[in-house]
Order: structure tokens, then sequence, then C-alpha cells
């Protein structure tokens, strides 16, 4: 099947599609359209262009964000669930993709398979976006580093743990911390390590310190964020019963922030699980940011689809 491309087309699979620097820009640019919004600015660089947004997985964040973030940029967003679309009924994502290029300006796709994601951008002309897959999370990762630049400056000299299970938000940390060099531990049951493959390669390139530990009361004991997320991900609902077993000790809750540092800020990507990763008391507490989290991921991919688009 012949691949043509746009000579210009950039794709955000993973963070790893951006340099430091562009990263940095982002960062940048993303303050500057939160203070816009804020004060009632209007920025509409994107009028007349259009994002699909191809969702085989629920969302309230990634898919309310990434469409009012088109409505306020002067564009617009159209939600496609496979259910919608002939991508359900077996048309190839390689025809998808060709034909959606024909119509609209960029590709959001949050589904389970990253081979999928790459697949979708090989064929598109048109930018692609991952919104997650099983593997990765880069826009939740990368607004959340936002959030935390917004807090403390920079991101020089951050440690940040991530507690509980090695996936798609853990391998997206791991590869954030490697490409901007802050150091960052995980804290997982030994069966439910991160991705081998992200490991090995964000170590080769990393100036900073990655450990994978399996004690999150050593993983958080000298950080500045101690970052959690669900034991069961969506596709996983056949384990939960397991991880729920698996994962005891592994929750984030008072007793665990107390061995770290007092102004340690505890972050969740969110939807949370209650009384499983976190406590609702830690949840709602004062360290947390969660909410944060949530709004800065407009402002964020206000930022990326900017650039990409
Ligand atoms: N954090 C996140 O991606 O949330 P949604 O699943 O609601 O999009
Ligand atoms: N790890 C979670 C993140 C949800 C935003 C999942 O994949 O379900």
């Amino acid at each position: 099947m012949p691949v043509k491309k746009q000579k210009d087309k950039r794709d955000l699979l993973s963070i790893n599609d951006l340099t430091r620097d562009e990263v940095d820009e982002l960062l940048e640019h993303t303050a500057k359209l939160k203070k816009k919004l804020k004060k009632s600015i209007p920025y509409q660089p994107l009028k007349g262009k259009t994002l699909a947004m191809i969702f085989s997985k629920s969302s309230t964040r990634t898919r309310v964000s990434f469409e009012v973030g088109m409505s306020q940029l002067g564009g617009q967003a159209i939600f496609l669930t496979p259910g919608d679309i002939q991508l359900g009924r077996g048309e190839p994502l390689a025809d998808t993709a060709r034909t959606l290029s024909r119509y609209v300006d960029g590709i959001l796709i949050r589904t389970y398979s990253q081979d999928d994601v790459v697949d979708l951008a090989r064929y598109a002309d048109v930018p692609v976006i991952n919104g997650l897959t099983d593997l990765l999370h880069p826009c939740q990762i990368l607004s959340d580093i936002y959030t935390i630049v917004e807090r403390r400056g920079s991101y020089q000299g951050l440690k940040v743990a991530h507690i509980g299970d090695g996936n798609n938000v853990a391998n997206t940390w791991i590869q954030a911390a490697a490409l901007l060099g802050f150091d960052l531990n995980i804290a997982c049951p030994p069966k439910y390590q991160p991705d081998g493959g992200i490991l090995d390669e964000s170590l080769k390139i990393a100036s900073s310190k990655i450990n994978i530990l399996h004690d999150p009361r050593e993983a958080v004991k000298d950080v500045e964020v101690i970052n959690t997320d669900v034991w069961t991900s969506m596709g996983q609902e056949a384990e939960q019963e397991q991880r729920l077993s698996d994962f005891q000790g592994f929750q984030v809750n008072h007793e665990l922030l107390s061995s770290a540092p007092p102004e340690a800020v505890v972050m969740h990507c969110l939807p949370a699980h209650r009384g499983e990763e976190i406590t609702e008391d830690v949840l709602e507490g004062k360290q947390s940011i969660v909410f944060d989290q949530a709004e800065n991921r407009l402002h964020l991919q206000k930022a990326i689809l900017e650039k990409f688009l």
C-alpha cells in the first residue's frame, strides 16, 4: 500500500516525538494560552480547522478538553467511536486514516494498541495525536509537567515518585524523566513493572536517576511529587480481582505520606478509585492537586493543537 505524506506533517505518538526544547516551548506557550483564557482574550489560530477524535475507550477529561480546546482556538472537533464509523465494522485503519485525511486537519486517537496508533499515523496525511494507549499517555504527562512547573518554576532538580501499576502513565513518566532530566522512582509490585523496552531505551538517554523499586515508602522518601493511577486500567477489567490483591501495600494514603516530605504534592490523572490506589482523605486533602492537573489538560493540549495542526 503506497504511503504518501505531507512533507511537514508531525505526529505526537509519544513524548519522544518532541525534543526537550520543544517541550519547553510548549510549556511556555501553555502559560500564555492559559493567561489569555483567564482574561477572556479571544485567540483563534485554528479557525476553519477540524480535529477528528476516535475514542475506542471511555474518556471524560481527554475528550472534553480536546473538544473545548478546539472550539476555543476557533476550530471544531468531531467525536467518533468505532461504532459510529466503519472502523467498527472492520474497515482497515489504513483506509480510515487516508479517508479522514481528506476531510480533517488532525486526528486524535484513544485506543488499546500503540501499534494501531503508529499504523494510523503512517497512513494519515495529517498529524495524529495519541490520546492514550495501553502503552502510553503523552498528553497527560505533558500536562502534569506543566502543572508542576506552574507551581515550582521549572522541572530542574525535580524528583517524582509513581506508586502502583507500571502502566501507560508510568511508562510515559519514565520517558519524560529521561527526556527532561528529572529523577523518578517507580514503586510497583514485581509482577507489574513498567514496559521493559521503554525502560531500557529511556535509561540509555537519561542523565537523571530512574529507579524501579518495590517499596512505596522508600520511593517517596525525598520527592516533591507523589503520583498514582488506577490499579486496573481500561481493558484489564477481567484481572481486577487479582490486581486488587496484588497491589495491597501500594495505596497512597496518610501513612505513606508520613514517609514523604510534608510539602510533597499528590497527583492522579483521574479517574480515581477511592479506597484502592488512593484514599478519600488524601485525594481530597490539601496536598492533592488533581483538579489543577485536570484543568491543565485543556491549556497544554491547546498548545499541542496549535503546534501540530
Ligand atoms: N486522565 C484522563 O485521561 O482522563 P479521561 O480518561 O477522563 O480522559
Ligand atoms: N491507566 C489508566 C489511565 C486512565 C486515564 C487507564 O489506562 O485506564
